[in-house]
């Protein structure tokens, strides 16, 4: 169950947001010195020489940490290989104490989830060769509402220290309105002060979530410092994160790093690239790289993430410098949503990520010059992932299929002769394509390689159904250093048997270098749309990404991207029905599946006064399933910028599809109800709406909350009764 998605919670990490953008848009816009920071003297706990490695339960478990979690944790990073792979802390987030202060006002562990108290686990962690860290807050009440260590700050690192704890991670929440830069310097710096007078070596980890820019006091008061509010499993949150915390590279350094929040790798809501994305991302910002996710079930995909050494490698290199964002080819630094990361190794070599934050796949890279390298004849490409080695002449490029990375490690000159050419092959896009109308798509390959390479052959293919033909040559009997053969293909599509189908087209060139075989592949998927017929509309608010719609007979299915539906964004893409809801009405449909639904992407029924007046904020009310939130309703009260949502009663729902929806209205007031089977069905509650028309729209609804990417989601009827 994800806690910070509960009726009763905000969603700090929305609520910071603006914050953290706010921060970031001065920096680029150059209000603070940011190149020319001084290297701020980091604290002297001689901690964190490399930033910390380590797992913490908030992510993946929210409010229900206990010894039993954190052992079994403990055991089981001995067990996958994280321990060996260098995870030393195991840490204890919120809501680890009861409600209230012992008589002589000592901080007092749960004794349902932590049974012999902190000792007797941080006794267990360390005869098992790790460390722990606990949580607390530089506030009257931490974030869950249990007791804050403000003006308790020795007596609290008093209790740390002698129950062997090693980390304390020090958050925000209820200070009391001593909120400023200074107030937050002072409240920071008293538990510095506390744990530094305990003789124990505790490394402290600032959760200031960013606000009165810590990077530039915080290497005095901490080891680290949350550079924004929460992350949350999706893309949208990782990628908003990553484009604050890597424009601070100037202020980490040994013992002080910034921090771009835990990671969610292994949570579920991302794909293998996108925590691959993430994983690199953070490594080459030197952020603590600190596991979210239950370690206890880890995939084999997820596992394979988290133990890579050659990744942490760069992320514990002795040099301990930030990646800097390059400026490549004349454009500046992630321009077109297109990273490269550089970032210099102790030994000489460069860490070099190419970042594809964008929803398509792109060609693009870096020059060895511009990533910083020495010159040289030759440059080896370990590519960290792929677990390949190729050379390149300079160009330090590659294929990066959407919302992922490349991530090469880049040494001047030491090439053996066994290694082949870098080479990219791009595809161009088929958005667009239709049944039966013939587009072109074109093939791209490029030898970067100082090797020469030979009889290329370049080919696409396509499922069954799809016509293909070459406009020109495929064979190309030599492609030399730094030149680049192109091949045009005619592609028809042909008429989808479902609402969306997607369908994956291949691009492929084999060639042969000295000799040996080599192959390149890239792929992309089109998505036929059979159009939606009357007396069904579509409508759009998301800007990041167009959105398509498809209908056969009662099934329906959207393709939209989108930020959100919640606070300021009322940002949705639907197929509805004008003006069908009276005063009394059910609205029902069944979600029957979804591609690229992360996060807090939600997906469900929309009834409000006009489908196509999307504003500054939601309207009307939305009952949906999501998988940050499970199925809930969500609407707005009072006009304030927060939502109201509610849970069914007994508890939260998590994510499930397929998964039956109904909305009953009566006046003012709304029920929404699930079903799994379409047989049982739950209420989730009945809420009054303030506003609404005696005549509405009802929609199916999607939001992607991924940025520039579309959420797919496929619903059977809408019905309207
Ligand atoms: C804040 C922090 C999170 C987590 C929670 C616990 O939101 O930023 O990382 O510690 O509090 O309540």
């Amino acid at each position: 169950m994800d806690t910070r998605e509960a009726a009763d919670r905000p969603r700090p990490g929305r609520r910071r947001r603006g914050l953290a953008g706010l921060a970031a848009a001065l920096l680029v816009a150059g209000t603070l010195p940011l190149i020319t920071a001084p290297a701020a003297q980091a604290l002297a706990n001689g901690l964190a020489k490399t930033p910390q490695l380590g797992w913490n339960d908030w992510n993946a478990f929210g409010c229900d940490v206990s010894a039993a979690l954190v052992e079994q944790t403990a055991d089981a990073m001995i067990a996958n290989g994280m321990r060996k792979a260098g995870y030393q802390y195991v840490n204890i987030d919120d809501c680890w104490m009861t409600h209230d202060r012992d008589a002589a006002g000592n901080l007092v562990p749960d004794p349902v989830k932590f049974p012999d108290g902190i000792k007797a686990v941080a006794d267990y962690v360390h005869a098992k060769g790790l460390k722990l860290g606990i949580y607390e807050d530089a506030g009257t009440a931490t974030c869950a509402g249990y007791p804050g260590s403000l003006g308790h700050e020795k007596q609290d690192a008093a209790s740390f220290a002698s129950w062997g704890v090693d980390y304390l991670k020090y958050d925000n929440c209820n200070n009391a309105g001593n909120s400023g830069t200074q107030q937050n310097i002072d409240r920071y710096s008293a538990m510095r002060d506390a744990l530094a007078a305990t003789n124990r070596p505790i490394l402290y980890s600032l959760c200031e979530w960013g606000e009165f820019q810590p990077w530039t006091w915080g290497p005095q008061v901490g080891n680290s410092w949350r550079t924004t509010g929460d992350i949350s499993d999706g893309y949208g949150s990782m990628l908003s994160i990553f484009q604050t915390n890597v424009w601070l590279y100037p202020y980490a350094g040994p013992g002080a790093w910034n921090d771009p929040d835990m990671l969610e790798v292994g949570n579920g809501h991302m794909t293998t690239a996108e925590y691959q994305a993430e994983f690199s991302l953070w490594a080459a910002m030197n952020a603590p790289l600190i596991a979210g996710a239950d370690l206890r079930h880890l995939s084999a995909a997820d596992l394979a993430i988290y133990t890579n050494t050659d990744v942490i490698a760069v992320n514990q290199d002795s040099l301990a410098k930030q990646a800097v964002p390059v400026a490549a080819g004349g454009k500046p630094a992630g321009n077109n949503g297109l990273w490269v990361l550089s970032k210099p190794l102790a030994g000489g070599d460069r860490a070099v990520v190419l970042f594809n934050s964008t929803g398509a796949s792109a060609t693009f890279g870096a020059t060895a010059a511009e990533a910083g390298l020495p010159k040289a004849d030759d440059y080896q490409l370990k590519d960290l992932w792929a677990h390949t080695t190729t050379e390149t002449a300079g160009a330090i490029n590659a294929t990066v299929p959407g919302h992922s990375v490349v991530m090469y490690r880049v040494s001047a000159g030491k090439v053996g002769s066994n290694v082949g050419p870098s080479v990219t092959l791009n595809e161009s896009s088929v958005d667009g394509a239709a049944p039966g109308r013939p587009i072109t798509v074109t093939e791209t390959f490029t030898n970067n390689g100082r090797t020469a390479v030979k009889q290329a052959d370049l080919k696409l293919s396509a499922p069954a159904g799809w016509t293909v033909t070459a406009t020109g040559p495929t064979r190309f009997t030599n492609v030399s250093t730094g030149s680049t053969v192109t091949t045009r293909f005619t592609v028809t599509a042909p008429t989808p048997t479902t609402p969306i189908e997607t369908d994956t087209l291949t691009a492929t060139a084999s060639y042969l270098w000295r000799n040996q075989q080599g192959t390149a592949t890239t792929s992309q998927q089109a998505a036929l749309v059979s159009p939606v017929q009357a007396p069904y509309s579509t409508y759009s608010s998301a800007t990041d990404a167009p959105a398509q719609y498809g209908q056969v007979g009662d099934d329906f299915a959207v393709n939209g991207a989108g930020q959100d539906v919640w606070s300021s964004n009322d940002n949705y893409s639907a197929i509805y029905r004008s003006g069908v809801v009276g005063t009394n009405a059910t609205v029902e449909t069944t979600v029957t599946s979804a591609t690229g639904f992360g996060g807090y992407a939600k997906a469900g029924i929309m009834v409000r006064n006009s489908m196509t007046a999307a504003g500054s904020g939601p309207e009307g009310i939305i009952l949906y399933v999501s998988p940050s939130g499970g199925i809930q309703m969500e609407w707005n009260s009072d006009g304030n910028p927060y939502i109201d949502s509610v849970t069914p009663d007994n508890g939260s729902i998590p994510s499930t599809v397929p998964v039956h929806l109904r909305l009953v209205r009566a006046g003012a007031s709304y029920t929404g109800y699930y079903s799994k089977d379409g047989q049982t069905w739950t209420a989730i509650g009945t809420v009054t709406v303030p506003g609404q028309a005696a005549t509405q729209d009802a929609g199916l609804f999607v939001v992607s909350a991924s940025s520039g990417a579309q959420a797919l989601i496929t619903y059977h009827g809408l019905t309207v009764s």
